[in-house]
């Protein structure tokens, strides 16, 4: 099975006052393989933001190593093959989703009536083809999530990094990007989300990793995991990884 995100070593620390800094990821070490769907756990604060932000390219990183599909995570090769949903994104309010997917489906050399039939049909994917030329400035936080998703997939990655995806959705619309998500995956796209959600990650993810503290505490098949800390649930082993209580 292919590698298709391989992370060596990777230290991130944030400015904090005068010569302080805040260490938020500690020399991880972590591998993402070809179809997984790959599940980033982690309290508040474990640095788990922080991680996708570098693999994307957002902050930048003092020590360590980030290649995707073999190539440097910073490379337009490697980026054109990305699909990024932000944990929060502020899209512009006066426009209408349809003329942000057109922005971003620019950005990535999608043109003409191809791009408007991407478009329609990830609106439609995603839940929101009824508001596609309302402004954006109406939006309720579950539809702004389902913009970003579409914005994440409109190119058809073959990486979807989603972080956060199930926030501020309600059941119906978990649901639906649990759905979106599984079927990415069945195309043989790869994702990595990072979620709070430990029963949506259960649902769907076949690889997982608990941070903690900017390090990753363990990752591996969730099956396998989860039965070498009792075999209950993925609640459980997380409680168990962060040295909370048993569920
Ligand atoms: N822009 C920033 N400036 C300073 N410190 C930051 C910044 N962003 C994150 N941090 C710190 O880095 C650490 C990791 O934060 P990060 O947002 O990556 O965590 P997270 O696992 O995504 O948390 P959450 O589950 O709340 O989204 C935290 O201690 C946080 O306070
Ligand atoms: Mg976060």
């Amino acid at each position: 099975m292919a590698t298709i995100l391989k992370v060596s070593d990777l230290t991130v620390s944030y400015p904090q006052g005068f010569k302080r800094e805040k260490l938020a990821l500690d020399g991880l070490d972590l591998e993402v393989n070809e179809g997984e769907i790959f599940g980033l756990l982690g309290p508040n604060g474990a640095g788990k933001t922080t991680f996708i932000k570098s693999i994307v390219g957002l902050i930048g990183f003092k020590k360590g190593t980030i290649s995707i599909f073999g190539e440097s995570a910073l490379s337009l090769k490697a980026k054109a093959k990305v699909g990024y949903m932000p944990e929060i994104a502020n899209y512009y309010w006066f426009m209408t989703p349809k003329e942000i997917l057109k922005m971003f489906g620019s950005f990535c050399g999608m043109r003409g009536a191809g791009l408007n039939k991407e478009i329609d049909e990830t609106l439609e994917l995603v839940g929101i083809s009824g508001e596609k030329d309302r402004l954006v400035k109406g939006f309720s936080k579950g539809m702004q999530s389902r913009l970003n998703l579409a914005q994440a997939i409109l190119h058809d990655p073959d990486f979807l990094i989603l972080d956060e995806p199930f926030s501020g959705l309600d059941p119906l619309g978990r649901i639906d990007v649990r759905n979106i998500i599984s079927q990415m995956a069945k195309r043989g796209k790869t994702i990595l989300l990072s979620s709070h959600e430990l029963s949506e990650a259960e649902l769907i993810c076949n690889t997982v990793c608990v941070m903690k503290a900017g390090r990753a505490l363990k990752f591996g098949p969730m099956e396998k995991l989860v039965a070498e800390k009792g075999g209950h649930s993925l609640e459980n082993y997380f409680l168990k990884m962060i040295g909370g209580h048993d569920a």
